[in-house]
């Protein structure tokens, strides 16, 4: 039986997810805002959405370093305090500027937590529920998103909008701060610094008494193995699973979804509807179908598997864009555009909430080597928030170029590709041990035939 206090624990750290939802999600409506009341160009729009992703870049490149040398405890605090301090400085920024300096230390933090808040949750889950604690994080992300659309709905009908948006930030990262505080640091971390005895203390409140010798020896076993370095995760028979992290990244985001978290409602704007707080109302639909798909795919990902899921969101999601962009190419829309961009919107989301949503952060979690898994998954969340950062900073400049239409045909194409490479590359490890995966990586068959692993 899994012990209370792994659930409060994983439930205290999941709050690192909601932070990053909210943090992120929260941008699509204060930015109408933002832009209205300082007459923005949409190259300083970008801007503004995308300095916290520049700082997730940064927080996520450091985050394996900082996680192994002070603990997981000491960072997720640090992290939090990050988050109160940005969301603050945020809401009462008093220029552009300013408000760009406070999302980039927001970034920061999301950045570090994406990374160690999961890494501190599996370390502290029994492996029979690790499966599920890591997917579990992707649904608080989800959650977090939906709550920041609610937050920006209710606040459309007040006065300085988009600071009290930024601003509710801090609460939940306050609550995260108290329970980091009180909570333990992780007793595998402990070990890997020699302080056995602490660690012993932290096992009993996780499992039973007998297990818990044998879990610090095989703890110590595998710290046996020489922790990798950068070379090893260099290593040629590591290659094949450093590009499925990195190019997987590459699809979760290229294939547009935080064009839809992030501008949403602008999207809605675009297609006729009027006011503010209608196209974020329908954002808040959005959000809320991509919190529900998620528990989906959590139950689906260990029936179905993670390949079946993958092709069928990607296809859905090439379906729906494809739509979008006939829906803003034909002339004399203007009035069923509305409901066809909804409902489109709200179909992409549905398909990439049960594939490339939980699985890309699952398939990292399971594809990489115990001694190189910091610095591999490190790799990897890197990767994302550069793509993201790329993608979000280039969406209205796109649709600039392209138009509309071409700016979402574009992403359907990626989308197809994406199809390709999943079928090509991507190993199903449903039902795999992780040694197996190792095992199967170090026999060096390459790249395809990881990808026809199952
Ligand atoms: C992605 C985020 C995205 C979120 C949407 C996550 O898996 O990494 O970029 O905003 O899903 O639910």
């Amino acid at each position: 039986m899994t012990k209370f206090f792994v659930y409060i624990t994983a439930a205290i750290a999941a709050l690192a997810g909601l932070l990053f939802g909210y943090d992120t999600g929260v941008i699509s409506g204060a930015i109408l805002f933002i832009k209205d009341q300082f007459q923005l160009s949409s190259r300083i729009v970008e801007n503004v959405v995308s300095a916290v992703l520049f700082g997730a870049v940064i927080g996520a490149a450091f985050s394996g370093a900082l996680a192994d040398r002070f603990g997981r405890k000491k960072v997720l605090i640090v992290t939090a305090l990050l988050f109160s301090a940005g969301s603050t400085g945020a809401a009462l920024a008093a220029s552009v500027p300013a408000i760009i300096v406070f999302r980039f230390i927001i970034g920061i933090a999301i950045g570090v937590a994406s990374y160690t808040a999961p890494l501190f949750i599996s370390e502290i889950a029994p492996p029979d529920k690790r499966g599920g604690l890591v997917s579990l994080n992707q649904l608080m992300i989800t959650c977090g998103i939906v709550v920041s659309y609610l937050v920006d709905y209710i606040l459309t009908m007040g006065q300085n909008e988009w600071r009290w948006m930024f601003g509710l930030g801090a609460l939940p990262a306050l609550i995260l701060l108290c329970g980091m505080l009180a909570l333990s640091e992780s007793p595998m971390w402990l070990i890997s610094k020699r302080r056995v005895e602490e660690a012993r203390l932290i096992l009993k409140k996780i499992m039973p008494e007998q297990k818990i010798e044998d879990e610090i020896k095989s703890v110590k076993a595998s710290l046996s193995v020489k922790a990798g370095t950068w070379k090893d995760v260099m290593a040629p028979w590591m290659r094949p699973a450093i590009f499925v992290g990195v190019v997987l990244a590459f699809f979760q985001q290229a294939t547009g979804i935080n064009t839809i978290i992030y501008y949403a409602p602008t999207i809605f704007e675009f297609a006729g509807f009027a006011s503010h707080k209608v196209s974020i109302l329908a954002t808040t639909g959005v959000g809320l179908v991509n919190v529900l798909m998620t528990i989906v795919a959590i139950w689906f990902i260990d029936r179905l598997g993670r390949k079946p899921l993958l092709y069928i969101g990607l296809a859905g999601m090439t379906l729906s864009l494809s739509i979008l962009g006939l829906a803003f190419y034909l002339p004399g829309m203007m009035e069923s555009l509305k409901i066809i961009t909804v409902l489109s919107v709200i179909f992409y989301i549905a398909s990439f909430a049960i594939s490339l949503g939980p699985i890309f952060w699952l398939i990292i979690a399971e594809i990489y080597p115990l001694n190189v898994r910091g610095r591999a998954m490190s790799l990897a969340t890197l990767s994302n928030w550069a793509f993201n950062m790329a993608v979000a900073s280039t969406f209205l400049t796109l649709t600039e170029k392209l138009g509309k239409a071409g700016a979402f045909w574009f992403y359907a194409v990626v989308c197809i590709a994406g199809i390709a490479f999943c079928r090509l590359y991507v190993p199903e490890t449903k039902g795999l041990t992780l040694e197996k995966i190792e095992d199967f990586l170090k026999k060096s068959k390459g790249l395809k035939a990881f990808g026809a692993l199952k």
